[in-house]
C-alpha cells in the first residue's frame, strides 16, 4: 500500500509540467535572474489578483513580515497584538524588529478572538498583526474598527490565505500591509523560497523596494540600512504560471474539503468550520481530537501521514523564554497545540487517497 503523504508537491508540478518547464527554460535562457521582467509582471498580476494597488516581490514570507514592521517604524518599546496559536514566523516578524508580541487567544475557527483584543491594547500598542491561519479569513470588520478606534497599524499575515476573502474582500488588503509567503507548500507556491507584500499605499510600496535591495533606490546610493530580499526571476516566472491556475487549484482543494466535511463522522473528531462572512482556502485541513497523539499513531500505522501545525505555541518556544511566559497562561492556545492535526490535503489527491483517509478516520476509536 502506497503511503499517503500529508502533502504532495510533485502532483502540483506535474499538473502543469509543460508550462513550468517552458517558463524555467525561458528564464534560464534570458540571461537575467534577479528583479527583472518576470518580477515586474508578477508584481502587477499579484496586485491585480488581490485587488491591492501595489505588490512588491520579496525573498520569503518572514522577510515580508520583518520589512512590514520596519517600514511602518515599529520596533523597540512598541507592542504588536497577535494571536497566540500562530506559526513562529509571525512572532519573529515582530521581535526581529525589537518590538514585543502581545498574545491573544484564538476563537473556534483558529483565528484571533476579536472580542479579546481590546483588553490587550495599551499606550505602547502600535499594530495588530492578523494571521489568517490555515487559510481561513479572520473577522476583519471587528479588527478594522479597532485599528481605526485606537489608531493602530494593521498588518496581515497571509502566508496561508492566498485568495481567501472576508465579506468578498481579499485578505491582505484590509490594512496597511498584507504579507505573503510563496513557500512551495502554500496554495500559491514557488519552487523555492519566495514572498511578497501588497499595499494600497504608494509610499509603503516604494519604501519596500528600497529596503529589499540594500536600502538603495539607485545603484550604490544607500538611503537606509536595508537587506537582501529580492525575488528571483525563476521563482517569479513560475509563480506567474501558478497564479494563472490559482482559482482552479483552490477549487480542487475546496472540493476535497467539502468531501471530508460531508464524509468524516466520528464523535472523537472535530472538523473545521468556517465563520460567517469568511472563506476558507484550506491551506491546511485541521481537525481536533482530544486523543490526537493516538490518532496520529493510528493513521501512521495505516500509512497515512499527518502533521501538527503547531505542537509548541510561540509563547512556550525556547526562543521566547525571555518573554517570561509559563504553561497555562493561554489555555485555549495550549489546548489547540495538544489537539490539532492536519490531515492529507493537496492538489492532485486521488479519490482513492481521499477515501482511505475518510475510512481510517471514521474507524478510529
Ligand atoms: C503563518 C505564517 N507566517 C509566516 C510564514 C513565513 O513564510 P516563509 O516560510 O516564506 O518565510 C509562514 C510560512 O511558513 C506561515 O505559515
Amino acid at each position: 500500500m502506497e503511503r499517503i503523504q500529508p502533502n504532495r508537491l510533485d502532483r502540483g508540478f506535474y499538473k502543469y509540467q509543460e508550462e513550468f518547464e517552458q517558463k524555467a527554460l525561458d528564464v534560464l535562457r534570458s540571461g537575467w535572474y534577479i528583479l527583472g521582467n518576470e518580477n515586474t509582471s508578477f508584481e502587477e498580476e499579484y496586485a491585480a489578483y488581490t485587488g491591492a494597488k501595489y505588490c512588491v516581490g520579496l525573498a520569503s514570507g518572514l522577510d515580508a513580515l520583518c520589512l512590514a514592521f520596519r517600514v511602518l517604524g515599529i520596533g523597540q518599546g512598541d507592542e504588536v497584538i497577535v494571536q497566540g496559536n500562530t506559526y513562529i514566523a509571525s512572532v519573529m516578524g515582530i521581535t526581529i524588529n525589537g518590538a514585543t508580541p502581545i498574545f491573544v487567544e484564538p476563537n473556534a475557527y483558529f483565528n484571533i478572538n476579536t472580542k479579546k483584543i481590546e483588553a490587550k491594547i495599551t499606550k505602547k500598542t502600535k499594530a495588530i498583526l492578523v494571521v489568517h491561519l490555515y487559510g481561513q479569513a479572520s473577522k476583519m470588520d471587528d479588527i478594522v474598527d479597532l485599528c481605526k478606534k485606537y489608531k493602530l497599524k494593521l498588518v496581515e499575515d497571509c502566508a496561508q490565505s492566498h485568495g481567501a476573502c472576508y465579506k468578498g474582500q481579499m485578505t491582505g488588503t484590509f490594512g496597511d500591509i498584507g504579507c505573503f509567503s510563496f513557500y512551495p507548500s502554500k496554495n500559491i507556491g514557488a519552487f523555492g523560497d519566495a514572498g511578497a507584500i501588497v499595499t494600497n499605499d504608494e509610499k509603503i510600496a516604494a519604501a519596500m523596494k528600497i529596503y529589499r535591495n540594500y536600502g538603495s533606490e539607485k545603484r550604490y546610493y544607500n538611503k537606509v540600512i536595508g537587506t537582501n530580499s529580492r525575488l528571483d526571476e525563476i521563482q517569479a516566472g513560475l509563480l506567474r504560471v501558478r497564479l494563472k491556475h490559482a482559482t482552479e487549484l483552490m477549487c480542487e482543494k475546496q472540493e476535497i474539503a467539502q468531501k471530508y466535511l460531508a464524509a468524516i463522522h466520528n464523535a472523537l473528531i472535530e472538523l473545521p468550520s468556517t465563520q460567517e462572512g469568511a472563506t476558507h482556502i484550506y491551506h491546511q485541513f485541521v481537525i481536533r481530537c482530544s486523543k490526537r497523539d493516538a490518532l496520529m499513531a493510528y493513521l501512521n500505522d495505516r500509512e497515512i501521514g499527518t502533521i501538527i501545525h503547531y505542537p509548541i505555541p510561540p509563547h512556550l518556544a525556547e526562543a521566547y523564554q525571555y518573554l517570561g511566559y509559563q504553561e497555562g497562561v493561554f489555555p485555549i492556545t495550549e489546548q489547540y497545540a495538544k489537539e490539532v492535526l492536519s490531515i492529507p490535503m493537496y492538489n492532485g489527491m486521488t479519490e482513492e487517497e481521499q477515501n482511505r483517509v475518510i475510512e481510517a478516520l471514521n474507524a478510529f476509536s
